[in-house]
């Protein structure tokens, strides 16, 4: 069964508050969703690979320990999942970016699929998908699958905002990807969103509506 891993530090907490917050601006709403992005990031990148590398300090040489950059590959779901990538490459400056689109049908709430740009090499890295909301959860689910048909191994989901049914069909879809999240909320209303949730993060992340 894969992780549910709620990032419960005051500051995340704090910053997504206002983020919920309906009179936030789509300025103030990205910013804070990088620094969310950032710090959470903390918490998704724990276990990434360290490598040694011969230095000298001032003092003396020694072995130290350094992150292999290389073996990690960001790939947000478009487009709300472009909101976390650059907080993400703050964190790690030297990792790939995939993307892939994908939009929900407003009739059937189902994942509809129109691009898909990966990493050459996705297969060996550590992959962090992003989105910030995990609703029904089949848009996650659907890029998953394109990710593991790519021969990904090593799959992270990274969300701000989940759904317990999003949550739930991940999961029981895919027991081997660890879900990161901010909060998990009560329920989704009778469109799929999230409810108390945020709103429709990719018009306030853009201003489109
Ligand atoms: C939103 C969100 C997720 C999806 C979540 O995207 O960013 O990708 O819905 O819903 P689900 O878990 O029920 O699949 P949307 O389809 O609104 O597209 P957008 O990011 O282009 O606005
Ligand atoms: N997509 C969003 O942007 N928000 C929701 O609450 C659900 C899906």
């Amino acid at each position: 069964m894969s992780q549910l891993h709620v990032i419960n530090h005051p500051m995340v907490q704090h910053k997504l508050t206002i983020m919920r917050d309906k009179e936030t601006g789509s300025k103030d709403f990205r910013e804070l969703l990088k620094e969310i992005a950032m710090l959470m990031g903390y918490e998704v990148t724990r276990d990434i690979a360290l490598e040694d590398v011969c230095i000298e300090t001032p003092i003396c040489k020694m072995t130290a320990k350094r992150v292999s950059g290389r073996k990690l590959a960001i790939v947000p779901i478009l487009r709300a999942g472009l909101g976390l990538v650059d907080g993400l490459l703050t964190l790690v400056p030297v990792a790939k970016v995939g993307h892939i689109g994908l939009y929900r049908n407003e009739e059937t709430h189902k994942p509809v699929v129109y691009y898909c740009k990966l990493p050459e090499d996705i297969q060996g890295r550590m992959v962090i998908l992003t989105d910030p909301m995990l609703a029904t959860g089949g848009s996650a689910c659907d890029a998953i699958v394109m990710l593991k048909e790519r021969g990904c191994t090593n799959i992270r989901l990274m969300c701000l905002v989940a759904a317990p049914d999003g949550v739930a069909k991940v999961q029981a879809e895919h027991p081997d990807v660890d879900i990161y999240v901010a909060a998990v909320d009560d329920h989704l209303n009778e469109n799929a969103y999230i409810v108390p949730g945020l709103g429709d993060a990719g018009d306030r992340i853009f201003g489109t509506k």
